[in-house]
């Protein structure tokens, strides 16, 4: 337990507020996941699978309307809206506070209340950063033991007087007097609330994950974002990965996409390149901070991956699937009549029969999907058999390249180099990409999505910007990481993808290695450094010459549509818009007429 009078008072008033039933003190071990998940799986929460395939694991299915993130419930709540910015919901903290308790005020009735406190970054390090979440869901106590370092060891490391973050989470679903519990409580009124000065979260009416498990994007990258804004680092919607080249010689990267765009597939790629090798330190959160030796060093806050299950197979993720192979628990997949799962893009050959993710009976002659598109694993890291020596450092790793991407089906190039930080910081502002399912809304339309980070981003984005602008300017220009934008989603005039994608992506990732070496392999176009002619390792690849050639093509009127489309979008920021920016918009601009 703990004497910590801040953590004791709070636990007695979120219990005078939501008024359960029991409180539980999370012990973090083994054995009490086991108890929960057993529990889960008396109530019907939990369908324990077949544990010859896949010891200690779990499916679950969650509510069909609670099946990703809630991007418009989703609220930056600091005392003045110009933080917050022009790409966050927004209200006054104390209003906010008052529509809250209404809803928190017995919200955990009848339910236990569970206190988890979680470090985010190995415990013990002077780069973590430590937590506690109250929740009335037991699966968010089975996810944050997989995602998080949590229980009584992290109580000692906050001690009597140490800090945390607040996180209160709610189902939202009471269990008054007479009222049946289900499968997957939630309710429809959802708020995912951050209040950035307060350092606190409050998240009610969904159980699923982001939405739920606050360790993840409410803190590690909306208040982490805050903090690292005020202390001068970065945290980050980014993966990172170890290289080594055939010779020996190994560097890292890091690499910002959106959501569902190849952060987990480049985090454990298996390389079609012999002697190349890929190990992963994390696949979706990065916290990045300058060395003594002036290097940008980076963390991986997590401690398992919840990663999206249609398309991982062991033909474009194996390492994914092996590290879901036991004490892993499934959400939103599909159930064999053997007692394992399955979704979309898993095996060549689809099951004869399966219960699909609404509980319905299924079978390949049946047109519809059996997993959601958001259907999730959550699986320990260590569990991946292309960890990182270095993955639980405390240090970090050095950082020698940030790539940049998205899902563009047109005009943004497989890779292209920044010439400056300043240009890369440009190219982090200027992604778009389709949207996909882990968000609730439309899927597939083209967004402005800037370093990834739009639902992530803590404050005012233009802010954020200059907070980027001002990194490249705490150090030596030649050891800040180069910036590169990849794209693995270009389509042709059919709609097909013209890149192979998953492991030959190492084909580009090499490029990047001799680029980082300030080898002379590029030529620059408009939008910056693209390999020249048989730079690009196509060895053993089936693609076309004049595929290649698209693959890098942007026309003087794309590139100058791409150009409008920025300068339309950068008056969002007013005033916040680094100057840098406006610079590096006329430059793209001279550029396109230049080459094209
Ligand atoms: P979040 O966990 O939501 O942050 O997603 P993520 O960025 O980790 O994405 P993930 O690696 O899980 O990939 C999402 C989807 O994109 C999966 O269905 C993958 O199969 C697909 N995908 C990943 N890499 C590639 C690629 O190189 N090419 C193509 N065509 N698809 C890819
Ligand atoms: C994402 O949407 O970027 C995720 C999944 O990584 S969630 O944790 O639900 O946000
Ligand atoms: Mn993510």
């Amino acid at each position: 337990m703990t004497n910590n009078k801040k953590l004791l008072q709070w636990v007695d008033e979120v219990a005078a507020l939501c008024q359960p039933e029991y409180i539980y003190w999370c012990s973090g071990t083994d054995e009490e996941f086991k108890e929960m998940a057993e529990f889960m799986t008396k109530k019907g929460s939990f369908i324990k699978l077949n544990k010859n395939k896949r010891p200690n694991s779990y499916y679950a299915v969650s509510d069909p309307s609670d099946v990703a993130r809630v991007e418009d419930r989703t609220y930056i709540c600091s005392k003045r809206q110009e933080d917050a910015g022009p790409t966050n919901n927004w209200k006054d903290p104390e209003e906010m506070k008052t529509t809250l308790r209404g809803l928190f005020e017995g919200s955990m009735r009848g339910r236990t209340m569970y206190v988890i406190p979680f470090s985010m970054g190995p415990l013990g390090s002077k780069i973590s950063q430590l937590g506690v979440e109250i929740t009335d869901s037991p699966y968010v106590v089975c996810s944050m033991k997989i995602m998080t370092r949590m229980g009584s060891k992290v109580l000692d490391e906050i001690g009597e007087n140490g800090d945390f973050v607040k996180c209160l989470h709610s189902v939202g679903f009471p269990l008054d007097e007479g009222k049946q519990d289900v499968p997957w409580p939630c309710n429809r009124t959802k708020y995912i609330v951050h209040f950035p000065e307060e350092r606190a979260i409050w998240s009610y009416g969904s159980g699923y994950g982001g939405n739920a498990l606050l360790g993840k994007k409410c803190f590690a990258l909306r208040i982490a974002s805050v903090m690292a804004r005020d202390e001068g680092w970065l945290a980050e919607h980014m993966l990172i990965v170890g290289i080594t080249a055939p010779w020996g010689e190994k560097k890292y990267i890091a690499a910002a996409f959106p959501s569902a765009c190849g952060k987990t597939n480049l985090a454990m790629l298996t390389s079609t390149l012999p002697g190349w090798k890929v190990e992963c330190v994390g696949d979706d959160i990065a916290w990045m901070k300058f060395g003594e030796d002036g290097r940008l060093y980076a963390i991986n806050p997590e401690n398992g991956f919840f990663g999206v299950a249609p398309g991982t197979s062991m033909k474009t993720n194996g390492n994914a699937m092996l590290s879901m192979q036991a004490n892993s628990i499934f959400t939103n997949v599909a159930l064999t009549d053997d007692g394992d799962v399955w979704w979309e893009g898993m095996t060549d050959e689809k099951p004869s029969h399966l219960i699909d993710w609404l509980r319905r009976s299924w079978n390949p002659q049946i047109k519809r999907a059996a997993a959601h598109p958001n259907a999730r694993f959550t699986a320990p890291a260590k569990q991946c058999p292309v960890m990182d020596s270095e993955w639980e450092s405390s240090k970090g790793v050095p950082i020698s390249a940030i790539l940049f991407g998205g899902r563009r089906s047109s005009v943004i190039p497989l890779v292209h180099e920044a010439l400056s930080w300043n240009h890369g910081v440009f190219m982090g502002s200027m992604i778009s990409s389709e949207t996909t399912a882990a968000a609730i809304g439309a899927v597939g339309q083209l967004r402005h999505d800037p370093f990834a980070m739009l639902p992530f981003c803590g404050y005012n984005m233009g802010d954020y910007f200059n907070h980027w602008v001002s990194m490249g300017q705490k150090t030596e220009a030649d050891k800040l990481p180069k910036i590169f934008y990849v794209n693995w989603f270009r389509k042709d005039e059919n709609g097909h993808f013209m890149w192979p994608g998953y492991g030959d992506n190492i084909r580009v990732i090499k490029w990047i290695f001799e680029r980082i070496d300030n080898k002379d392999n590029y030529k620059e176009i408009s939008l910056g450094r693209v390999p020249v002619q048989d730079a690009l390792d196509l060895t053993d690849l089936d693609v076309t010459e004049d595929t290649m050639k698209k693959l890098f093509t942007v026309t003087k009127e794309e590139g100058l549509r791409e150009v409008e489309e920025m300068r339309k979008y950068y008056t969002t920021f007013a005033e916040t818009l680094p100057q840098a920016l406006t610079e590096q918009l006329s430059e793209l601009e001279k550029r396109v007429e230049k080459y094209s």
